[in-house]
């Protein structure tokens, strides 16, 4: 059975291919509406979401299936200590398919391993956002009419921001990707995005300090929120804050054809102003979400059918029960889960957390 938990689950070419069938949706919206007649989606949501939950929720409606699920974990019997494991088992006995959203880093992984039905990560902490990668693709698609020789600004916090890393996971199988990272000192990329990503794929990227300096060459600035509660000094926040507010003046020297996205919800990283801006294509992204996330579910139904097998395929060479990882947020560190560790492809004898992709020796 198949399970989409992380970017890379996908082939570039299967990822093209839910792409295609999203604008097919577009285009023939009746042919689809009773493809999941019979069928229940199951949203289950541990952390806040409003595009996400409501996009799943408007796809499996839209297909002529059901929902069910909850969007406050507290008012379900994870409030008595239920894990995540025996949680999707038993959601596993009324759904035919999961949208998970949870707070701790990997959460969906322990998910694809215990349902028997498929699992889709909605977002599991600062780890990864594989759908809103798949709305982000599909809304350049759209935009621009192609996912190859693009350049992408990416811009605020990169440290935590999952949809950044996953949409450069995805990018970076793609041929002619030029990477500009637009961040403070404290919310740069991560090493093991640079080295393992963007280095192992041939991806050119470079760090600047402004998004004036590199706005004329940009085909896409990728907005996201840079977040106060990330700063040790506030005073710090406050000096960088204001380099990166998007407006329709820094806007200004943009090319016609640049299309601003933003994963949303925004704070004040944009304001109002560019909305009116024709450029400005987050909210048309929005819409997006839920064309790609019903060919998504159809996908991923359609391949349990054929492929009904329970488990989660592991990376050969994972290794099982012998370390631990140091990353608090780690689903790993919450709930009684086997340890799962693959080694780099770094050149020193370093394993990386199959849940939440921290490095230890
Ligand atoms: N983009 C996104 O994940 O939005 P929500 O948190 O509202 O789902």
């Amino acid at each position: 059975m198949r399970h989409l938990i992380d970017p890379t689950d996908l082939t570039r070419k299967e990822t093209e291919d839910i792409v295609d069938l999203a604008l097919d949706i577009i285009a023939n919206r009746q042919k689809y509406s009773d493809a999941c007649k019979g069928k229940k989606l199951a949203t289950l949501f541990y952390e806040p979401s409003t595009r996400t939950r409501l996009s799943f929720t408007a796809a499996m409606m839209e297909l002529g299936g059901n929902v069910l699920g909850f969007s406050d974990a507290q008012n379900t019997s994870v409030s008595k200590g239920e894990t995540v494991a025996d949680t999707v088992k038993v959601i596993s006995c009324f759904a035919d398919i999961i949208a998970m959203r949870h707070f701790e880093e990997g959460a969906a992984l322990v998910a694809a391993r215990n349902a028997r039905i498929p699992v889709i990560n909605a977002g599991d902490g600062s780890h990864a956002h594989p759908t809103q990668t798949l709305t982000d693709l599909l809304t350049i698609k759209r935009e621009l009419g192609r996912l190859d020789n693009l350049t992408i600004g990416f811009c605020g916090d990169l440290r935590f921001g999952r949809t950044v890393h996953s949409l450069i996971k995805a990018l970076s199988r793609h041929t002619g990707i030029k990477v500009v990272l637009i961040a403070p000192e404290q919310l740069r990329l991560p090493d093991y995005m640079k080295l393992e990503v963007c280095d192992k794929h041939g991806v050119d990227y470079r760090e600047v300090q402004t998004m004036e300096e590199v706005m004329p060459e940009l085909d896409i600035l990728y907005m996201t929120r840079v977040q106060k509660e990330r700063f040790l000094d506030e005073d710090e926040f406050d000096r960088v804050k204001d380099s990166f507010i998007l407006t329709p003046e820094k806007l200004a020297t943009g090319k016609d054809t640049l299309r601003v996205l933003h994963p949303l919800p925004r704070v004040n990283e944009i304001t109002v102003e560019v909305d009116n801006d024709p450029r400005a294509a987050y909210f048309r992204q929005v819409e997006n979400g839920k064309f790609v996330r019903m060919a998504l579910i159809l996908t991923l139904l359609k391949w349990a059918e054929e492929n009904p097998e329970l488990g989660y395929k592991l990376p050969d060479g994972t290794v099982v029960n012998s370390k631990r990882c140091s990353n608090r947020r780690c689903i790993s560190n919450m709930e009684n889960v086997e340890t799962l560790f693959r080694p780099c492809d770094d050149g020193i004898e370093s394993y990386r957390c199959a849940y939440c992709e921290s490095k230890e020796k």
